[in-house]
């Protein structure tokens, strides 16, 4: 039987539950970064995310969003850079203190300023230090899209991985 086109101008209003949407959220396998910056006082800010995704070649452009609730959202959004590292295999410990609260996050942390001065986490399989371009509030998080002005990455590296609210340090294929 088919039906006709929907008319309506509005989404439906959801028939699953929260857990239900994050449960589905997480069968999508992504790696795992820390987004990093330094504030204008000098504060080191870190946090563990996985929205992190490319938006366009020319010119480099990528995403990634923060929840508005988040800490490190005034520093993040006010300032003009960041860098985005992702994590290998081995440094799962790293991911789970920078989505931690009430630890220093940077204790005996390794790293290097990048050319806006935004922390390159050693040991990382990749970086990208962004200029700030643009945040996008949409419900309770922001987007962020970044223009790359620097990028590296280590060619043969393992990558960390998550998938279903757990962290995979092998590829599964
Ligand atoms: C694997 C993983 C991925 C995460 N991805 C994100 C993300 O993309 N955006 C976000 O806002 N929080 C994400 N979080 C949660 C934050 O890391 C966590 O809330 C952290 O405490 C935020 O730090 P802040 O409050 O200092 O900003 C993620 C956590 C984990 C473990």
């Amino acid at each position: 039987m088919s039906s006709a086109p929907s008319t309506r101008a509005q989404a439906r209003t959801p028939d699953f539950s929260a857990p239900e949407f994050r449960a589905a959220l997480g069968m999508f396998a992504t790696g795992v970064t820390i987004v990093t910056a330094r504030t204008e006082a000098g504060e080191l800010i870190g946090l563990t995310a996985n929205s992190f995704n490319s938006v366009s070649l020319s010119p480099p452009l990528v995403l990634w969003s923060l929840a508005r609730a988040a800490g490190s959202m005034v520093p993040l959004s006010n300032g003009r850079h960041y860098a985005i590292n992702v994590l290998a295999a081995d440094q799962q410990a790293l991911a789970e203190r920078f989505a931690a609260r009430g630890t220093d996050r940077w204790a005996g942390v390794a790293f290097t300023d990048g050319v806006s001065g935004a922390p390159l986490l050693d040991g990382a399989v990749a970086s990208f230090e962004c200029f700030n371009r643009s945040q996008y509030v949409e419900g309770d998080h922001v987007i962020f899209v970044g223009e790359v002005e620097r990028c590296s990455h280590r060619a043969q590296a393992s990558p960390l991985l998550f998938h279903g609210g757990r962290f995979y340090a092998e590829h599964p294929l």
